[in-house]
């Protein structure tokens, strides 16, 4: 079976873009990452795929007329890679139609809370200041909106009463780090079906 080719995109330090490559590497999963684009000229994410060998591309969205050009240009880096699956891993921007348009129902993303609880920023610290007794992670399929699409994959953890933001999304992260090589590994495999909102898994 060939390699699934995996464009990352992350705008910080890429845990989990580490954790992808690693898995790859490690023969974990059927797949390779090809190209890291990052919005932020220093995210370590960068030198992360620099040190692997992987092209790491920096596209500053301040010197595009607007976000669809942005994107047409995202786009286009990550069709020059040939790439099949586009993985957000702390991606600060939202994806619009552009990219979107360009890779129908292969654009997804991991999640620091149990979606659709605490969508958007600081998911952890959301669930802590709610008083949830139970949190986690989501990796989802993207659409338009925020952290709402179809859900691929979830897992929880606790949440202590002697946890602070940094030990919960520590905890969090330990779980981001397996799940999503996991979801991408689904993919990979031909084996994720989108129902609706619902996303079923074939055996
Ligand atoms: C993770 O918590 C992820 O769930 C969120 O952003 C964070 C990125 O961390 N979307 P890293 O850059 O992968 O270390």
């Amino acid at each position: 079976m060939s390699l699934l080719r995996v464009g990352v995109l992350a705008s910080g330090r890429g845990s989990n873009l580490q954790a992808i490559i690693d898995a790859c590497r490690e023969g974990k999963i059927p797949a390779q990452v090809v190209v890291v684009l990052s919005d932020k000229e220093g995210a370590f994410a960068l030198t992360r795929a620099a040190k692997e060998g992987i092209p790491a591309i920096h596209l500053n969205p301040q010197s595009f007329p607007g976000k669809e050009e942005y994107e047409r240009a995202v786009s286009a880096v990550l069709k020059d890679h040939r790439v099949e699956l586009v993985c957000l891993a702390g991606y600060m921007r939202l994806v619009g139609k552009t990219i979107l348009d360009a890779f129908p129902n292969r654009v997804i993303n991991i999640h620091p809370a149990l979606l659709p609880a605490f969508p958007g920023l600081h998911g952890q610290r959301q669930a802590l200041e709610y008083g949830v007794r139970f949190s986690g992670c989501t990796v989802h399929f993207v659409d338009e909106g925020c952290d709402t699409g179809p859900i691929i994959l979830q897992a929880v953890v606790p949440v202590l009463d002697t946890d602070t933001e940094e030990t919960l999304a520590a905890r969090i992260l330990e779980q981001e780090h397996r799940l999503y090589p996991e979801a991408i590994k689904l993919f990979a495999e031909g084996r994720l079906k989108i129902e609706g909102r619902r996303v079923l898994i074939k055996n």
